[in-house]
């Protein structure tokens, strides 16, 4: 199998791979069965990072071209045999048949994870969910059976593409109390943020296009901007979010389309961009005249500390387009999200989501309507952030027997996430298989980085699981962290006061 390697182009190693091997799949020049080699001796002949070449098996694998299992390596899989589902009437081979574009947007980490976390033994600390138990489901269900009797069937009828026109003015008096100004016409209704991202990206970046990302990012947005076929350009972040200094000279270099930042309770990092921060950020995006996409589904979910204000709350100029979504404190399944922008641009994605979806569920955006201007959130949100304060604490204080080990972290002021950083000598595929065995989920932190880092990082959740199941989870995780240890680093068992766990 030969592969060569451009290190000048702008395509990264990983893809190179993930492409050529892909080439020689398609061709037949690697049969069914065929072994690719270990990932080490991969990265060796080509003097690139090991976790380079798993990242581009991972996604071959997502791409259905390969098989790989613990202790057999990595296989070239046999075409798929025509099922029903898969066309089996024509016969055709429809994995084949999907354009590049289509096939750039797997990500096997996150289906692999949602498969785990759905096996009844295994604590999910991967997931991004409410604790189902604190949602106000009574409460909905009164105001749904209120909206049956006021409104009646005009309720399950269609509504503008941007949204119910009350909803739109309640969400814009809801933004002036959180400092953002804006008319309701500047306010579109998504289904769900993730919609936004997929609307701004698909509005302003062309293929080959430059992207500034945070790293580590949003896992989400990666397969939006693979799928766009966008240049993605990484700027660290650190305690005090991304590093403006460096994006300096990102700006200096290069003419992005567009900046996307979560300034306010990371995601996947926990850090809180500093107001001083998100000044410079809005000052070199102005200077350099490029948007500034802001999510922020957490920034009402903050622990400790005063508020910051958000970029949008700060923007002069009108460049900062705002994302917001209900989904981390009410019920994600009501698929609704917020973003705000000037005019041209709600227009340009409402033109947009009309192609794909005709609008937002209009029960959902009732119900949300009803829910906001009955005065039922506030309160709702004070009793929240006191759960989920406990919740964090719990993580924190499970956590604390991984320091032995070396097990890094910060503890975050608000939001749903811990992020650690692993020991030296973890071996990240040891460690899936190893949480696998003990019955815990986790997000592997290189699942949120566009080129897989050195570093090995995890992202923990503490909102959907309960104090228990938190102290349980982060016993487990440790105890696989600790298996996965190459031998040669791995402390005795007794040093870091792990229970033995089965
Ligand atoms: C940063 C960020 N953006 C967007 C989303 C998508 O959320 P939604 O359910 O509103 O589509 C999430 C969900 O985890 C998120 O964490």
């Amino acid at each position: 199998m030969q592969i060569v390697i451009d290190r000048q182009s702008k395509v990264p190693l990983y893809r190179q791979i993930v492409d050529r091997v892909r080439e020689l799949i398609l061709s037949g020049a690697l049969p069914e069965g065929f072994r690719l080699p270990p990932e080490r001796r991969l990265a060796e002949a080509l003097g690139i990072n090991r976790s380079t070449v798993l990242t581009a098996y991972r996604e071959l694998k997502g791409q259905g071209l390969v098989d790989s299992h613990v202790g057999r390596g990595t296989s070239v899989r046999a075409p798929a045999a025509p099922a029903a589902s898969d066309g089996g009437t024509t016969g055709l081979p429809w994995r084949q048949l999907f354009c590049e574009r289509a096939l750039r947007v797997q990500e096997p980490v996150v289906r692999d994870l949602l498969e785990l976390t759905e096996r009844r033994d295994v604590i999910s600390l991967a997931v991004g969910l409410p604790a189902p138990e604190l949602l106000p489901l009574e409460l909905l269900r009164e105001i749904f059976v209120r909206l049956v009797e006021d409104v009646g069937p005009p309720m399950l009828l269609h509504c503008p593409t941007e949204g119910h026109t009350p909803l739109r003015e309640t969400l814009s008096r809801w933004l002036a109390t959180r400092g953002m100004r804006c008319s309701p016409a500047e306010v579109l209704v998504l289904s769900g943020s993730q919609q936004g991202l997929d609307l701004v990206v698909r509005a302003l970046v062309d293929p080959g296009d430059v992207v500034v990302v945070e790293e580590p990012t949003y896992v989400g947005m990666l397969p939006v901007l693979r799928g766009a076929q966008a240049r993605v350009v990484g700027v660290p972040v650190d305690e005090d979010g991304m590093r403006t200094d460096l994006l300096a000279t990102v700006l200096e270099h290069q003419r992005p389309k567009l900046i996307y930042t979560l300034p306010t309770f990371q995601n996947p990092s926990g850090a809180e961009m500093a107001l001083r921060r998100r000044r410079e950020l809005l000052e070199l995006a102005a200077r350099h005249r490029v948007p500034v996409l802001e999510d922020d589904p957490y920034s009402e979910l903050r622990y400790d500390g005063s508020p910051v204000p958000s970029l949008k709350a700060l923007d002069r100029n009108g460049q900062v387009i705002y994302l917001s979504t209900v989904s981390k404190l009410l019920f994600p399944g009501l698929r609704l999200g917020l973003l705000v922008a000037p005019r041209p641009v709600v227009r340009q994605l409402a033109l947009l989501k009309q192609g794909s979806d005709l609008h937002a569920s209009s029960v959902g955006q009732l119900l949300l309507d009803r829910f906001l201007s009955d005065g039922h959130y506030e309160p709702y949100l004070r009793r929240l952030r006191v759960a989920y304060s406990q919740r964090r604490d719990a993580m924190d204080a499970a956590l604390e027997a991984g320091k032995a080990m070396g097990v890094r972290w910060k503890r975050p002021r608000g939001g749903f996430y811990y992020w650690c950083r692993l020991p030296d000598g973890v071996e990240r595929s040891r460690l899936l298989a190893a949480a696998s065995d003990v019955g815990v989920a986790f997000l592997p932190g290189e699942a949120c980085f566009f080129e897989p880092p050195e570093q090995a990082y995890l992202r923990l959740n503490f909102s959907y699981p309960s104090p228990t199941q938190i102290r349980d989870g982060v016993g487990r995780l440790l105890e696989a962290v600790r298996r996965s240890i190459r031998v040669e680093h791995r402390p005795p068992a007794e040093a870091v006061g792990m229970p033995p766990v089965v």
